[in-house]
């Protein structure tokens, strides 16, 4: 909450000063240090410097301009111009009381809110979600979830994989080996069926693979038939999608899936061949390097041999089809006419990064005015690891279906349940069992950093103790509780006043929720809110060891509950960032 608060003023301070300066850089951020005080701002150095002024003057004029008494105590001007503030316990009171009344909860709407695209999940039609599919919908989820209660505009759009030659193999397994009752009783299993064998029979026989390439020229040409058989084979998928979705508790704005694009592919490659952008090829059309960055930064140069070779992005192949690139610029250009977004983020795992550099690449020269209106973000992922160390999928045995291992969590979770909750009703023993289970996988997938790989660990993802889902939602309801055994709620003249050490230090994490909000929307890194929420769990349980609650008394029971709450409320929030939901007994 501070952060915002001392930024607002200092922004309006460094106003005065310079009327001229950006002041949307000016920003404040909780001390990295707590020597150097609660709250820092690092930002007037390179102001001055723009501004060809010294910066310790201009920390000096923007200080004397400042207006925040009623906040701090009077502000620190640290080595070249760093400010340091402290706050004020009577400011973190009234910001305590402040949200106790509802009026926000340690953060406020963003001031320049921005309309933020968001590609994630999506899957590739006729296969099953597999496991790895948590990571790109978990961490998509969480980024709108975050994003929009900043007050930004976001439009999530689930770009599934709907088109492409693997419906070639997929249309002839099903008109030569489709087994109605099966598709009617378990349609996904039956498509990887059918586009296994296939797949398999045209390795060996030159026959099949002719007929595959016959039957998608059939699609592509628009032969009602074959397009009635694919559209069907996209709702099936899509069905088994949703309902993951729903369990997941995701929802998309969009599902433009690539096939939505194919209007707009022969516009594309035209566009970046008369532009010079792209160019033939052996009969087909790429985009070469145009020599304008170093070659180390170049995306469509390699190094082969201590030497800088073409790495073309291929936009056309020589039978005439289009690629995925070709589908991600005009997908690109799509979004930006439609939506004009100031963002752009696509959430997959690590290995498309050449793949996301080489299309923004290509469209900054494709539409350099375009390109400078938006800020295109590759978010992208390392692997889940089996408990051997290789990539999950490989693991033997254990199914790899994003349904199975669903189900498997929830009954790990009953099982833990039913053995520390006899006492309650089967129906609310499942109930916590799912959100338990389910929360334990997205949070073991989102607290590393995202670029890492991490061990898939049944035991380590449902422990009680430790940074785990289950330990969170554990300490959501040992707040709650004690919030409705105290018989609390907040009316108009409840205080928090904070004065144990454990006190404050709770009270002082809770009002930094806000800036951990504003970091994971900047840096697309939900990790932060887990360890912060980790953290807050902490403090509130070093609160509730050293400071009697329901056996205080008068205003300090009251002030301590209203820690509780807020303790809840932030637990239950940020979990919800997560996609993560609570329960009120465990
Ligand atoms: N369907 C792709 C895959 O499974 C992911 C698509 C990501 N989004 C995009 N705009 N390329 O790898």
């Amino acid at each position: 909450m501070f952060h915002s608060l001392l930024e607002e003023r200092l922004q309006r301070a460094v106003q005065a000063v310079r009327p001229d300066a950006a002041v949307g850089q000016v920003q404040v951020r909780p001390a990295t240090d707590p020597k150097f005080g609660d709250y820092q701002c690092d930002a007037l150095m390179s102001l001055a410097r723009e501004c060809r002024m010294n910066p310790r003057q201009l920390a000096t004029d923007v200080v004397a301009r400042l207006e925040i008494a009623d906040l701090c105590s009077p502000v620190e001007i640290a080595g070249p111009g760093f400010l340091n503030f402290r706050i004020l316990p009577s400011a973190l009171a009234t910001v305590l009381q402040s949200a106790l009344h509802g009026e926000h909860l340690f953060f406020l709407p963003a001031r320049a809110p921005r309309t933020v695209v968001i590609d994630f999940s999506s899957p590739n039609v006729a296969k099953a979600m597999h496991i790895g599919h948590i990571r790109s919908t978990a961490l998509g989820d969480s980024l709108a979830r975050t994003l929009r209660l900043l007050g930004h505009r976001v439009i999530t759009d689930n770009h599934i994989g709907d088109w492409g030659t693997q419906f070639g193999l997929l249309l002839v397994g099903w008109k030569t080996l489709l087994d109605p009752v099966a598709l009617e009783r378990d349609p996904i299993p039956e498509l990887e069926r059918i586009y296994k064998a296939v797949s398999a029979r045209s390795k060996e026989d030159p026959a099949t693979l002719e007929q595959a390439r016959a039957e998608l020229v059939r699609l592509q040409a628009g032969d009602p038939e074959n397009l009635g058989i694919w559209q069907e084979m996209i709702r099936l998928s899509r069905v088994q999608f949703d309902s993951m979705y729903t369990r997941l508790g995701v929802e998309f704005d969009q599902t433009l899936g690539e096939s939505f694009y194919n209007p707009w592919m022969r516009g594309v490659v035209d566009a970046l061949v008369t532009q010079g952008v792209a160019r033939e090829s052996a009969g087909a059309y790429a985009v070469f390097s145009d020599h304008t960055v170093p070659p180390k930064d170049d995306p469509f140069l390699i190094q082969r041999d201590g030497e800088w070779q073409d790495n073309p992005v291929l936009v056309q192949k020589s039978d005439g089809a289009f690629n995925y690139a070709t589908t991600d610029l005009a997908t690109l250009d799509y979004r930006l006419r439609t939506w004009s977004p100031a963002e752009i983020v696509y959430v997959t795992d690590g290995r498309q990064q050449l793949h996301f550099r080489q299309v923004f690449a290509a469209f900054r020269r494709w539409q350099p005015e375009a390109a400078a209106r938006v800020k295109l973000v590759h978010v992208w992922f390392g692997s889940i690891l089996g408990e051997n160390g290789k990539p999950i999928q490989t693991r033997s045995g254990q199914s790899d279906k994003l349904a199975d291992v669903l189900d498997e969590a929830e009954e790990r979770a009953l099982q833990v349940v039913r053995e520390k909750r006899p006492d309650l009703a089967p129906a609310e023993q499942s109930e916590i069992a799912r959100v338990v289970g389910l929360g334990a996988v997205k949070y073991q997938d989102l607290l590393p950093n995202r670029q890492s790989d991490y061990v898939f660990s049944w035991d380590k993802m449902l422990a009680l103790q430790g940074n785990t889902a289950p330990y969170l939602q554990y300490q959501y309801t040992r707040a709650a509780k004690v919030v409705r055994d105290g018989g609390f709620s907040p009316g108009p003249d409840s205080t928090v006043a904070p004065t144990e050490r454990s006190e404050v230090a709770l009270a002082r994490h809770l009002v930094n929720f806000g800036a951990v909000l504003v970091t994971v929307g900047a840096e697309y890194r939900p990790n932060y809110l887990c360890n912060y929420l980790f953290e807050l769990a902490g403090f509130f349980s070093s609160f509730y060891e050293a400071c009697p609650v329901l056996k205080s008394e008068g205003p300090l029971r009251d002030s301590r509950l209203a820690l509780c709450e807020l303790t809840a409320r932030v637990l239950k929030q940020g979990l919800n960032c997560l996609g993560i939901e609570v329960t009120e007994r465990m």
